[in-house]
């Protein structure tokens, strides 16, 4: 088999750049190793920042996610039994979308079959040679038979336990990492979200974040010792769990159901640089991990995927090398910025091992800062919202308002910042 760019992976990066390709008029396969049933079922992150949003919408993805998608318009931070809101659109004119990656992963996986595009699932990539020729092969194991697939380019999109990385030679890649001393035990659950908004939560229990994926399904993470044991945590005990670290606010209270799926999440961040040696291309958690703290994960995955889509069109369309030549630094701009907000909000929320109660102090007046400085609810809404595609360092985009604070009692905007995704939160507890 043949095609102009060979794609190995079928999760958010290696499906995007797919359907972005398809629409340059740029032929590609994707080879995944699980079923089309594992992928579109797998429950991982949801929240959707407003450039991936505005990329799912202008490339055609937007019918389901603007009927489904719940856009909230700010954050809580819950610490020393207060409550305080961080009005992400008041403060950046931008908002975010929780909409689970399993339906961003079906609304591609349909629109490249609709299209008539190639995707290959239960194909196990086991090898890539040629990446330093002209026309690189992927090898993959299919229906017991070892087949080859010859390209043009090879962009690894396989995700942190994937085969692409470890195809570039020893000593091209540097990587940087950090392992947190904890996991988050999640759940989803048929429970209606007891609040409209997302809930981090400081405890000295330990870390909680109170999420949802729809008017019906709540979903909600723990901090847990890293090595812990699922089997050690029957529902009785995460809801008592959840209870003790979200029910510190004075009249509220956690609403329960039956829990659909529990599972664990390690935390660690990882970067390899450069993303791209020779003719393969890495994007998505083949080349970077964030803790989930950010909800970074699935946005970095989209943003990486299109930078490479225009890239490959400049290349075929102009045989321009300069967008290819230049992928991997401009990505890494984005790459790191998350990285750091990422472990800066993991820092800040979670119970760190060794019960340092200077860095809990640390910890509270952080928190406190973010609650009370305009300045530093900013910092904190631009990176959570956010950088526009074209300023990875961003400043505010050109079409926010100018920011009032504190916020007032009244109703958020609606549509700012382009989406039109269900507005599920109005009000400002803000003071
Ligand atoms: N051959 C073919 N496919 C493979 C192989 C292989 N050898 N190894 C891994 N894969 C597939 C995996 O089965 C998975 O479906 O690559 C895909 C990688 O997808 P993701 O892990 O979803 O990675 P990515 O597309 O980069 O999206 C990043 O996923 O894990 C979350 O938090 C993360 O939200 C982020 C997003
Ligand atoms: C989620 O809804 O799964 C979610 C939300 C926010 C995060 C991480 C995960 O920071």
């Amino acid at each position: 088999m043949r095609t102009q760019v060979g794609i190995v992976g079928a999760g958010p990066a290696g499906l995007m750049l797919s359907h972005l390709l398809h629409r340059h008029g740029i032929d590609s396969v994707v080879l995944e190793s699980r079923s089309r049933d594992h992928v579109e079922h797998r429950v991982r992150a949801g929240v959707l920042e407003q450039g991936s949003v505005d990329l799912l919408c202008r490339t055609g993805l937007g019918e389901r996610l603007l009927r489904e998608g719940l856009r909230h318009e700010g954050i809580e931070l819950r610490f020393a039994g207060e409550s305080h809101r961080v009005p992400m659109t008041e403060l950046t004119g931008r908002a975010i979308t929780v909409y689970g990656q399993q339906e961003v992963v079906k609304d591609l996986i349909a629109a490249r079959l609709a299209a008539g595009g190639t995707i290959l699932f239960e194909a196990d990539v086991v090898r890539l040679d040629g990446l330093d020729s002209s026309s690189p092969v992927v090898r993959y194991r299919r229906d017991g038979r070892e087949e080859e697939l010859r390209c043009d380019f090879v962009a690894g999109c396989d995700g942190f336990h994937g085969v692409s990385r470890g195809a570039v030679p020893e000593g091209v890649l540097t990587s940087y990492e950090r392992a947190y001393p904890f996991a988050w035990l999640g759940v989803l659950a048929a429970a209606a979200p007891a609040v409209q908004e997302l809930v981090y939560a400081h405890h000295d229990r330990g870390f909680a974040l109170y999420s949802m994926r729809s008017p019906e399904i709540s979903r909600l993470y723990l901090q847990v010792a890293p090595d812990e044991d699922l089997a050690a945590w029957p529902d009785a005990r995460i809801w008592a769990e959840l209870r003790a670290r979200l029910e510190t606010v004075p009249g509220w209270s956690l609403t329960e159901g039956p829990v659909l799926e529990k599972s664990l999440t390690p935390m660690r961040s990882f970067v390899v640089e450069p993303m791209q040696w020779e003719r393969l291309f890495l994007a998505g958690d083949a080349v970077h991990i964030v803790p989930p703290t950010g909800a970074k994960g699935m946005n970095l995955a989209l943003a990486d995927v299109a930078l490479l889509g225009d890239a490959f069109a400049a290349w075929y369309g102009h045989g321009r090398t300069d967008l290819l030549a230049g992928y991997s630094t401009t990505a890494l701009r984005r790459v790191w910025r998350a990285q750091h907000f990422s472990w800066w909000m993991t820092s800040m929320l979670h119970r760190l091992a060794h019960d340092d109660p200077y860095e809990a102090k640390l910890q509270t007046a952080t928190l406190r800062y973010a609650a009370t400085s305009r300045a530093y609810a900013t910092s904190l809404a631009e990176n959570y919202v956010g950088c526009p595609r074209s300023d990875h360092l961003g400043p505010a985009p050109a079409e926010a308002q100018p920011p009032t604070w504190p916020p007032r009692d009244t109703p958020c905007r609606p549509g700012a910042g382009g989406s039109d995704a269900t507005t599920t939160q109005r009000r400002s507890t803000y003071s």
